[in-house]
């Protein structure tokens, strides 16, 4: 199959649709598609290179939001019917609601409105789903109670991009998530893959129902429904 898998900003899945886009690519040409906040999370969460190593070669490309300048020329594609599948997962909030009013003012909703009019099936992994409390993965964290103002922060020493300011922040859209920080720091003042507990807003909760009215597009709680779907 020629599947098309978008990626948002959303941390919640993350790592867990990466594992799903790996084992499909084993059998299927995958085109990769990264809003722009998804290729910073990717990034952030330090598993954008996995991404990107499944990529590579003719309808196997890794389509960037900030290329694609204004009028998302990829999106002809699924207009075309060009693509057998659309994949968007995680989907960020941000994205449902833009979607579920019908605009496409973006790469990701783009692609999504061209394959309603290009008739390829879209596969929705949405993170608000459900109402309630949800736990989820936070990227690297300078955990400031554990910090020692260490003369030579050995953190930010072996910090590649240079994304630490010692006793300060870690700059996350510097940080390329390889977690060297939270091995250097003797105190253990950095942390990588804390859970925190978000609670979901009703308005996305109800963007995310409404999905459903939406022609060709299905709903799955989790990446790993993917497969099952192919
Ligand atoms: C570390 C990090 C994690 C995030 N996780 C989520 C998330 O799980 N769900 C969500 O809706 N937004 C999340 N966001 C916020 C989105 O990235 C932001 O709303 C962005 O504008 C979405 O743009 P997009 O929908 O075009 O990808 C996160 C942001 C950061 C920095």
């Amino acid at each position: 199959m020629k599947i098309a898998w978008a990626f948002t900003g959303a941390g919640h899945l993350l790592r867990e649709s990466v594992e799903t886009l790996e084992k499909l690519a084993t059998e299927h040409k995958v085109t990769v598609l990264l809003s722009g906040a998804g290729e910073e999370v990717l990034k952030m969460y330090g598993l954008f290179d996995r991404v990107k190593s499944v990529t590579g070669g003719y309808y196997q490309e890794l389509i960037l939001e900030k290329d694609q300048m204004w009028s998302y020329p990829i999106s002809g594609r699924f207009s075309l019917g060009r693509y057998d599948l659309l994949i968007v997962s995680p989907t960020t909030s941000n994205t449902i609601a833009k979607l579920v009013h019908g605009i496409a003012d973006s790469l990701v909703t783009n692609a999504v409105a061209q394959s309603g009019k290009g008739k390829v099936k879209t596969l929705l992994v949405p993170v608000d789903l459900e109402s309630g409390d949800l736990d989820t993965v936070l990227p690297s964290k300078l955990e400031l109670d554990l910090c020692q103002n260490c003369t030579t922060c050995e953190a930010a020493a072996v910090c590649p991009p240079d994304a630490i300011t010692p006793g300060v922040e870690i700059n996350l859209l510097k940080c390329q998530g390889c977690a060297a920080c939270q091995t250097a720091c003797p105190y253990g003042a950095v942390s990588g893959g804390s859970i925190i507990t978000i609670h979901m807003r009703e308005i996305d909760i109800k963007n995310s129902r409404k999905l459903h009215h939406l022609e060709g597009v299905e709903v799955l709680k989790d990446p790993l429904e993917i497969l099952s779907h192919l």
